[in-house]
């Protein structure tokens, strides 16, 4: 049997860990133990996933190699008080709770305790997330290693410094709601130029999609893919030319950095 992994929550994020686990090994099965505070949620999990459950964090955690905590950012003190006094000292702890700092995640902890900080995306729900991680002040490229393994099971997964994962929040965190709003624009605004809504949503949805994988799959920079579909005086430069007179490429920054600085100020302040 390999780790045993606890996953604490077992909301949205929570449950994607799982089926991403399971989609991986199905086998695993037998090594992962769910907990939450929501009974029915516990048995539809196990129904659902076959996975075994446990509704006391200090029991599940007991038996633990690799914890992923993936409880609302403030349900996360309540769960690691009383996990203090029971914590193993091999476990590595994985807190998927956005802003809450590893700083904040250790001190809850006895010294040493191995800490890794992520913050997925929500297309995690179906293994197309990207998630960025840093590890805390005890963890070795091995703990890394770890857990990126485990966060594999949402997506793609990268390495970054802790207060770097404002910037990640501001950018893939946060991006999924920007693409869905250019999505929609995308098929409203071929509603109005006559298409049916269902075909427009079609185009709109295959165009970002297979951009996406052009851009990923060739590996080119985004604007000599535009170059080379712009020819001089035609249809794609004056669409272009339009988005640049609204200001496209500004509000894309703009977008960032608010979002951003909301993150830095929500991990100053505390949880919400
Ligand atoms: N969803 C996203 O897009 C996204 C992206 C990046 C990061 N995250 C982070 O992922 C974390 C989980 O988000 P989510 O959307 O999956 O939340 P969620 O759906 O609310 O799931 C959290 C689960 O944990 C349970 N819980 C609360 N206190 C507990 C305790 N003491 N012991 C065991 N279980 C407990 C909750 O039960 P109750 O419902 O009864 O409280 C709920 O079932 C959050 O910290 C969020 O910041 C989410």
């Amino acid at each position: 049997m390999g780790e045993r992994v606890v996953i604490i929550g077992t909301g949205v994020m929570g449950c994607a860990v799982i089926k991403g686990l399971l989609a991986q090994d199905p086998s695993r099965a037998a090594a992962i133990v769910a907990v939450d505070i929501d009974h029915k949620k516990l048995a539809e999990v196990q129904r659902q996933f076959g996975v075994g459950i446990s509704s006391s964090t200090v029991e599940a955690v007991a038996g633990a190699d690799l914890v992923v905590l993936a409880v609302k950012p403030w349900q996360v003190s309540a769960v690691l008080t009383d996990l203090a006094k029971a914590w193993p000292r091999h476990c590595l702890l994985v807190s998927i709770a956005a802003g809450v700092r590893i700083a904040s995640l250790e001190a809850f902890l006895p010294d040493g305790a191995l800490v890794v900080r992520a913050m997925p995306n929500t297309p995690a729900t179906i293994g197309a997330g990207i998630t960025a991680l840093a590890g805390g002040s005890n963890v070795q490229p091995s703990h890394l290693d770890r857990a990126k393994a485990v966060l594999s099971s949402l997506g793609e997964v990268v390495t970054v410094s802790e207060a770097e994962l404002d910037a990640v929040t501001g950018l893939s965190g946060s991006g999924p709601a920007y693409v869905y709003l250019f999505i929609e624009a995308l098929i409203d605004a071929g509603v109005r130029e006559g298409l049916a809504r269902p075909v427009a949503r079609q185009l709109a949805v295959e165009t970002v999609l297979g951009a996406a994988k052009l851009v990923k799959e060739s590996e080119a920079h985004p604007a000599i893919l535009k170059d080379a579909v712009t020819t001089p005086g035609g249809t794609t430069i004056a669409g272009l030319a339009a988005l640049e007179q609204g200001g496209f490429r500004g509000l894309i920054f703009n977008a960032v950095r608010q979002a951003t600085q909301v993150s830095r100020a929500l991990g100053k302040g505390g949880e919400k």
